[in-house]
């Protein structure tokens, strides 16, 4: 076993199954949230919650949500599954006013390939929220996805209070908390890695309360060294284009470095967020 405050790089193998390519058909309305989503029908009858290119959060969203996606996901974390959504410009057109607020005034989202993420709530009977009421607190049955989370966060450096949406079938007492919102992970929109800066906890910290035990964190480090540490190349590589400025290569170097001083990079939360 590594030393604490470093980890073995994984050597678990690379998962090799390619995210969806799924073309949208309808767009149904926009979603909160100053990214300006659209939850959008595709080819694949599925709902998709779709950021689109040249949005208002500035360069590198939706590269960091499709690695944050892939991260989160790879270690087990629950979260909506994701796809490239191919919106075509006739598409685009029939919606003006979904045009973006720039400095230099209103702007039309171009066609082209844009980050879909499933939509949470499909289903006729499911209840979804940001914000579950008070009472329902202790029902969630992934609680520990918090903290693991938490963990990926410190890797990536988000700067971005970490969002959840919950859900549950109706009549149902137990939640499912998916996480998303993976915008500010990577140093943030400019890739600035700043560990001052970092935000990445969910808003409400009772979510988090009993769960930080050394034994787990080294446990979770672990884990996520093992199927992270391989994956990163690939992950990477199916990045398109033209959602980053070719510092793909760097971005991977970053990462395994952070990855190697994980736990230290955890230190300065050890005592105060997690009491
Ligand atoms: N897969 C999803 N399923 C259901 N609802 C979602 C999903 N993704 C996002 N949402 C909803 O859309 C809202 C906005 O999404 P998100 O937080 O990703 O974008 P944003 O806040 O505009 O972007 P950013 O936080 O990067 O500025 C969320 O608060 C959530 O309610
Ligand atoms: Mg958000």
């Amino acid at each position: 076993m590594a030393n604490r405050g470093e980890c073995c790089l994984g050597s678990a193998p690379p998962r090799k199954k390619r995210p969806e390519f799924v073309t949208a058909t309808y767009m149904i309305r926009q979603m909160g949230g100053p990214s300006k989503s659209v939850l959008m029908l595709c080819d694949d009858y599925q709902y998709y919650v779709v950021k689109l290119q040249g949005n208002p959060r500035g360069p590198y969203v939706l590269a960091n949500e499709f690695l944050g996606n892939k991260l989160l996901s790879t270690v087990g974390i629950q979260t909506p599954p994701c796809a490239f959504v191919l919106v075509e410009d006739c598409l685009m057109r029939t919606a003006p006013a979904r045009w973006f607020e720039h400095f230099e005034g209103g702007k039309r989202p171009c066609g082209g390939i844009h980050f879909g993420s499933a939509f949470i709530g499909d289903a006729t009977d499911m209840n979804t929220t940001d914000f579950p009421a008070r009472r329902s607190r202790v029902h969630v049955w992934n609680r520990r996805d918090f903290l693991r989370t938490f963990v990926v966060d410190v890797l990536a450096n988000n700067q971005s209070p970490r969002q959840v949406v919950f859900s549950r079938a109706k009549g149902r007492e137990t939640w499912t908390a998916s996480f998303i919102d993976n915008a500010a992970m990577f140093g943030g929109t400019c890739r600035i890695f700043d560990d001052a800066l970092f935000r990445g906890t969910y808003f409400d910290k009772s979510r988090y309360r009993g769960m930080w035990d050394e034994d787990r964190i080294e446990r979770y480090v672990h884990e996520i060294a093992d199927c992270a540490g391989s994956a990163l190349d690939e992950y990477v590589e199916q990045v398109p284009r033209e959602w980053c400025k070719g510092d793909a290569g760097d971005l991977v170097q970053c990462l395994r470095k952070r990855l190697w001083k994980l736990n230290l990079l955890l230190n300065p939360f050890r005592d105060r967020l997690f009491p």
